[in-house]
């Protein structure tokens, strides 16, 4: 059954090339801006418009591509194309696909598997004028200062489009054209099929043409029309790093704007960095030289920055996060992190706690209003509510093979500089003196000192230093505190 809104009957992504201007081990299409892949945008985009089908067309990398696909979108189908060269062919190998399940008909959308900017919204703009019209094709177009390379629009003395010429075929006088085909299309399934069985390879490349469809489907009696663009990023390919980091920045600069426009402020948008995959509420506040990286959210009223990067982590309701680096972690209701600290996956800070400078915390879940202040490492741990952390403790939770686990309860107060050799637990309401080596458990409520008694070797820097500058101070010390009565035991 055919759901009401149904999109339209098909969305073919072309994603076969081989993309060597990348230079890169990595397939072109799988190179990431605003934490998505190239393909994981246009997946993205065609899936918006709710398609009742979407294929991608695939060959370079084919078996990385996939697996990539597979992930992102269970759905797609993948269609291998053949050694026929051309986004002609591409196609064809696509509807052969599509057709072998069930036919299709009405609109065919094509799209490319590297034009990340392009959004659901001029797509659907494209199917409603090309559905609209009743077009046999409809071809998204702009208008560039610079057309080199593209296929060029050709239209009749009416305005009409007549067809596409490639770069490589047209005339002196073709290439002054400056409208120039996006490769983004939705055509008639009819029309495609049988204007595609009609192209050739007769042309400079020796390729089968997809552009050829729109002369041929115009000679048949179809309409042929364009929707023009003006806004150029939406139909940029990216083949090099140089246009991959261009089109980053782009879709930064949008993905900024848009959250701003929903009641975020961020104070400097050009040092603020947002995946198109992390969520934000109204009235959080990001300050400059913030990234938020993947499944990132962030809930109303938190501060996160100056000089923080996030990924993967959930951030509270009115919690502030300062010159922090975390990822996997989840920071609760007001709580406070930073500033300096690192937070590695499976950090989980309850409501109102606090992880404090220089900290590194791992695998540890932190108890509502407890705090680890500073300087320290709390890992594979368990900590309780409103429990005290003091200054520099740490959780020995390696052995050289093993990880092992520290429990700590709920209202412990330790002192600085308590080590917790794990596997360890320590029970509600306890307490460690400073620099205490926790070996045993200890009970509730108990004060647990392992440090030996300090001894005092009296006069011991002027006998084994004589003559530095200690002994010097030393031994004037000594003299002023015997020569003032009252403070010493000879005076009382
Ligand atoms: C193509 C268009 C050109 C348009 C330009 C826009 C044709 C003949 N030309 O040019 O009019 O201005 O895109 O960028 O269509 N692909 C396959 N299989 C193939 C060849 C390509 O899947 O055999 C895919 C590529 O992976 C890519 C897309 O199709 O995603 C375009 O291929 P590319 O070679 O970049 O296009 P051009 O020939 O430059
Ligand atoms: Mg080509």
């Amino acid at each position: 059954m055919i759901p009401e809104n149904a999109g339209p009957a098909a969305v073919i992504v072309l994603a076969a090339g081989a993309g060597t201007r990348m230079k890169s081990r990595t397939p072109k299409i799988l190179h990431e801006i605003g934490g998505l892949s190239m393909v994981g945008h246009a997946l993205r985009a065609a899936r918006s418009i709710n398609p009742q089908r979407l294929a991608i067309v695939v060959r370079h990398e084919r078996d990385l591509v996939e697996s990539h696909v597979a992930a992102l979108d269970p759905q797609a189908v993948i269609v291998d194309q053949d050694d026929i060269p051309g986004t002609g062919r591409a196609v064809e190998a696509a509807l052969e696909a599509l057709h072998a399940d069930q036919d299709l008909a009405g609109t065919v959308v094509v799209t490319y598997g590297d034009v990340p900017l392009l959004s659901g919204g001029l797509l659907t703009e494209l199917v409603a004028t090309h559905e609209r019209e009743g077009n046999a094709v409809t071809v998204l177009t702009a208008v560039l200062d610079d057309a080199t390379g593209y296929g060029r629009i050709l239209r009749g003395e009416d305005g009409s489009v007549t067809g596409i010429r490639e770069h490589k075929d047209a005339s002196e006088a073709e290439r002054l054209i400056r409208e120039v085909n996006s490769g983004i299309y939705a055509f008639d399934a009819s029309v495609l099929r049988d204007a595609l069985a009609k192209v050739t390879n007769d042309n400079a490349q020796g390729e089968k043409y997809l552009t050829d469809v729109l002369g041929l489907a115009r000679e048949a009696g179809g309409r042929v029309a364009a929707v023009v663009t003006a806004d150029r990023w939406q139909v940029e390919g990216a083949n090099d790093r140089v246009q991959l980091a261009a089109l980053g920045a782009e879709l930064n600069r949008r993905t900024v704007e848009a959250w701003m426009r929903a009641g975020v402020t961020v104070v400097d948008p050009s040092t603020t960095w947002i995946d198109s995959t992390v969520t934000l509420d109204e009235d959080v506040r990001l300050l400059p030289n913030t990234q938020l990286h993947g499944a990132t959210t962030v809930a109303r009223d938190a501060v996160v920055g100056p000089d923080t990067t996030l990924t993967d982590v959930e951030v509270g309701e009115g919690a502030t996060v300062i010159r922090t680096h975390g990822s996997g972690s989840v920071i609760g209701p007001r709580a406070a992190v930073g500033p300096f600290t690192y937070l590695r996956p499976g950090t989980v800070l309850g409501e109102k706690g606090k992880i404090g400078a220089f900290y590194e915390t791992k695998n540890v879940t932190i108890g509502r209003g407890s705090k680890l202040s500073h300087l320290g490492y709390a890992g594979d741990a368990e900590i309780g509510e409103d429990t005290n952390i003091g200054c520099g403790n740490i959780t020995a939770n390696y052995d050289g093979e093993k990880k092992h686990r520290t429990v700590i309860g709920s209202g412990v107060r330790t002192g600085s500089n308590t080590v917790f050799v794990a596997p360890v637990t320590v029970g509600d309401g306890a307490y460690s003196g400073a620099g205490a080596v926790i070996r045993k458990d200890v009970p509730a409520g108990a004060l647990a000192l392992s440090v030996a008694a300090q001894r005092n070797a009296e006069g011991w820097v002027p006998a084994h230093r004589p003559g530095t500058r200690s002994a010097e101070l030393a031994e004037a010390a000594t003299k002023n505190s015997s020569s003032t009565p009252a403070s010493t035991e000879e005076g009382k």
